[in-house]
């Protein structure tokens, strides 16, 4: 196929994904200046930043990687796909403190919400990965995760007509490993979830409750947004888990590797126990918490957060307040999330 073509079929099946907003009437001219003479409208000022109603993709590689990553031929033995340990319906993470992969083999740590994973400056909790494609290729070869090889999914993808027809069709070389990590990538940046929170950044007063309101205002006062800031409330810096009191001291099991966060990739002393501040989107479904999945509910995790990432001994009523904010956040799929035949 001619260049010209293929840049007219790729063009064609570019579509808007998410949800269709009604938009208000526009004001008259003058009276939208006028309002921003007097107040800059909320999302410039705010920590938290909204996400938006939909994003661009290719929804011809969005559908192909919700295939792939709801398939357990990408496993080595037929077991595993990215869904069992990224499940839709706990949040896109695991209701388990740490992965269980092939044949039942436990991982050092928990996993994190795939979920509007694209926001994420780096992947993984220490940041080795640049982006989604490149996260993506990992799992497959891990041989506590998937135990496969990319050589070996390559072949039995290529087999079966159905994908190599639809590889065929998106990409010029048809299936390889780039392939299918660039189709799953591209799904999951599909996979964001707006909610009722946006809404009130957008302007919309009453899309949340005053206990909410009064929640997020508990949340800035307290600090919090010193690190979870951001479209998704995190995911725009590495920090010290631990910051103004040590953690693992008196966390009371042994320090492990995956403890050692950001410093397993640099090396240098000063990252050891810095993690990606992770998303707080969708936190109300995806317990239990933190890298080593010790908290198993939000009210533990939020006072584990006061005290060592703020040095504040938060009462219950602080805390409550605060997670009735965060359960704002708490968005919805988009309707092509799952696949149509489960
Ligand atoms: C056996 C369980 C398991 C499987 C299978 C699995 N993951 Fe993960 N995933 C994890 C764990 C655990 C982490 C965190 C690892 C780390 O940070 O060191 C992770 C991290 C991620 C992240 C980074 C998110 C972030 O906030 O940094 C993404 C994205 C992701 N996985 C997508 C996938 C995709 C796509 C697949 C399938 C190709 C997959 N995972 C398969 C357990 C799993
Ligand atoms: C100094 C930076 C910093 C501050 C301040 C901070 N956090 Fe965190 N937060 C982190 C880091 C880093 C992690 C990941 C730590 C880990 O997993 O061990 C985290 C994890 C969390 C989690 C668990 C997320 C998950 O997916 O498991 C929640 C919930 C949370 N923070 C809420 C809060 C709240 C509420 C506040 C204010 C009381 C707060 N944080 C203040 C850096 C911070």
């Amino acid at each position: 196929m001619s260049q010209m073509k293929w840049a007219l079929v790729i063009l064609a099946a570019v579509a808007v994904v998410g949800c269709t907003k009604k938009e208000p009437p526009p004001p008259a001219a003058e009276e939208a200046a006028a309002v921003e003479e007097e107040k800059p409208t909320i999302p410039e000022v705010e920590p938290i930043k909204p996400l938006p109603n939909s994003v661009d993709v290719n929804m011809e590689k969005v559908l192909l990687g919700r295939s792939l990553y709801h398939d357990t031929t990408l496993s080595g033995d037929g077991t595993i796909s990215c869904a069992t340990c990224h499940m839709l319906d706990h949040g896109g993470a695991e209701p388990r403190k740490t992965s269980t992969g092939i044949r039942g083999q436990i991982g050092p740590i928990n996993s994190p919400t795939v979920l509007n994973s694209g926001y994420n400056f780096v992947q993984f909790w220490d940041g080795r990965a640049k982006d989604l494609q490149e996260q993506a290729a990992g799992p497959v070869e891990n041989p506590i995760e998937m135990g496969a090889k990319w050589e070996k999914v390559v072949e039995r993808l290529g087999k079966n007509k159905e994908y190599a027809a639809a590889f065929a069709k998106l990409y010029e070389d048809g299936v390889t490993k780039d392939n299918a990590t660039d189709a799953i990538a591209e799904y999951e940046k599909s996979l964001i979830t707006p909610s009722r929170f946006d809404k009130y950044l957008l302007g919309d007063e009453a899309a949340i409750t005053d206990a909410e309101k009064k929640g997020y205002a508990t949340f800035k006062e307290t600090g919090c947004t010193a690190c979870h800031t951001g479209i998704i409330a995190g995911g725009t810096m590495f920090q010290k888990m631990g910051l103004v009191k040590d953690y693992f001291a008196d966390r009371g099991t042994p320090i492990t590797e995956a403890d050692l966060g950001r410093f397993n990739v640099t090396k240098n002393p000063a990252d050891k126990h810095f993690f990606k501040v992770p998303t707080l989107r969708n936190i109300e479904l995806t317990s239990p918490y933190l890298h080593d999945g010790s908290r198993a509910t939000l009210e533990e995790t939020v006072k584990v957060m006061g005290k060592y990432q703020l040095g504040k001994d938060l009462n219950d009523a602080q805390i409550n307040s605060i997670v009735t904010f965060l359960k704002s956040l708490t968005g919805e799929l988009p309707a092509h999330a799952k696949p149509t035949d489960t």
